[in-house]
């Protein structure tokens, strides 16, 4: 520490936060953070590891004045005003240069709000999305930074240093410009909740065929030594183990079905009409953890419509087989829509987001995290610029290898009953996409049948209208 000055500064000192900060100053820099509960600082100095330099104070300006300048700070709050308002008390604070890095879940419209907002004043603002929970916080997570280049310079040692390390490469690049960090993030998440849907939609097409807990637990154990190794199959099979301990229950068997939601999902949802870009696995995940919330109306349907569904007909290995290759395809299919989102909004919202980046950035520390993106890397590496991952041939080969059992695994689902509406949807749009000629052809007629709407022949260039027979 040179002048008793600190290297970094962090406002909001809840678990994020915390943890993000030790793991700083266990890269040798000097840290200090701030939060309103002095409780919090106090937890702050009395978890860091012997030797490093960590203070926690009360008072905001008390921090900025002990920052190295230019000064290098990042708030951990939750997203929406809360963000405004640090901005806002930083102000009087901070100085021309100074870079403000909010590593939180922004919406990236706010995050460009705020980056215009600042710029005016000659404030560097970077949106940075950090993924990877209270643990990649403490010990690498995956960092995926938008904002100027001039700031990122200033960061970018800080932020190598934290990050999750594959094969000795930090999981942390420059995505792009303005809110491009931001942006990755929200589609980072809009992945997770699409692959988070899958993998349960995969345990109950699995409970469908009397597998217990136990051998819940081996299967996914088992998958995630092969193709679906990933985060999340990985604690998947932990979850099957864990006991309840107010219970003789499996905790998993206690948990209320009502999946809760902070809105990132929702966002990529959002944002991929706009551009627009079909996401149609995470609209999927979206809407079953909303479906999820009316528990009343279910337990109404159920009985209402209580019939059983037709018996799963293939042995139990057979059908472990087909549900891992379902699982897979819906996996690749997720990454490859959100992806393909990324692609377009890079070009339409000019954020220049460098995709093999994001996708390097993915490999390690974050909660989508998978042997997988290395096939993705390898279909940037031979196609740059490629618009959706699913023309790779390399994803072709795995796709149709792993086809047919998809299909199998869908049919089995309707005419079970078993509701399985992510994998419905990313095969649905498997088919339309892989499709040449779409029957939209007869949207289109129908459009200019009621509301004289025009549309093109396949024939002859220009724009027609028709006065149908009515
Ligand atoms: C991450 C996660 C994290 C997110 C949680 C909860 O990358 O570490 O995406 O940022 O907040 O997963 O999200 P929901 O409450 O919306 O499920």
């Amino acid at each position: 520490m040179s002048n008793n000055l600190f290297d970094f500064g962090m406002i909001g000192l809840g678990v994020m936060g915390r943890n993000l900060l030790l793991n700083t100053a266990d890269h040798g820099f000097s840290v200090i953070g701030f939060d309103k509960d002095p409780a919090k600082t106090v937890a702050l100095e009395a978890a860091a590891t012997e030797g490093t330099t960590v203070k926690g104070v009360p008072d905001l300006a008390q921090m900025v004045q002990q920052l190295q300048r230019p000064r290098k700070l990042m708030m951990l709050v939750p997203a929406g005003k809360p963000v405004d308002d640090v901005i806002e008390s930083l102000l009087p604070l901070v100085e021309k240069g100074d870079v403000i890095i909010d590593g939180g879940n922004s919406h990236y419209t706010d995050t460009l709000r705020r980056v215009k907002y600042l710029r005016d004043k000659e404030i560097h603002f970077m949106g940075v999305g950090v993924s990877g929970g209270e643990q990649g916080a403490r010990t690498g997570p995956s960092i995926m930074p938008g904002g100027d280049l001039e700031a990122y310079a200033h960061v970018k040692p800080l932020l190598e240093a934290i990050a999750a390390k594959v094969n000795g490469e930090p999981c942390v690049a420059y995505l792009g410009k303005e809110g491009a960090g931001h942006y990755v993030k929200m589609v980072h998440n809009g992945i997770e909740y699409a692959i988070m849907q899958l993998i349960s939609e995969s345990y109950t097409l699995l409970k469908h065929a009397g597998l217990n807990n136990d051998q819940l637990h081996e299967t996914f154990k088992a998958w995630n030594e092969g193709v679906l190794q990933s985060f999340l199959v990985e604690i998947t099979a932990d979850i099957f183990l864990q006991d309840d301990d107010k219970t003789s229950a499996r905790l998993l068997d206690v948990i209320s079905d009502k999946a809760g939601s902070k809105g990132t999902g929702k966002w990529t949802s959002q944002d991929s009409m706009e551009l627009p870009v079909a996401v149609s696995v995470i609209d999927s995940a979206v809407a079953m953890r909303t479906v999820s919330g009316y528990k009343e109306e279910r337990i109404q349907a159920a009985a209402l419509y209580n019939e059983a569904g037709a018996p799963i007909n293939v042995s139990t290995d057979e059908w472990i087989k087909q549900v891992h290759d379902a699982l897979y395809f819906g996996t690749i299919l997720s990454y490859a829509q959100g992806l393909a989102m990324l692609f377009q909004a890079s070009k339409e919202l000019a954020m220049d987001i460098p995709l093999p980046d994001a996708v390097s950035v993915w490999r390690g520390g974050c909660i989508i995290r998978s042997t997988l993106l290395a096939t993705f890397t390898h279909a940037y590496k031979n196609t740059p610029g490629l618009s959706n991952i699913l023309l790779d041939s390399g994803v072709a080969e795995i796709i149709k290898s792993v086809e047919s059992n998809t299909r199998a695994v869908a049919a089995q689902a309707a005419l079970s009953g078993i509701p399985a509406a992510a994998l419905m949807s990313s095969l649905a749009y498997f088919d339309a996409y892989r499709s040449e000629r779409m029957a939209t052809n007869l949207i289109q007629a129908q459009r200019d049948y009621f509301g004289a709407h025009t549309y093109q022949r396949i024939d002859i260039p220009g724009t027609f209208h028709t006065e149908w027979n009515h």
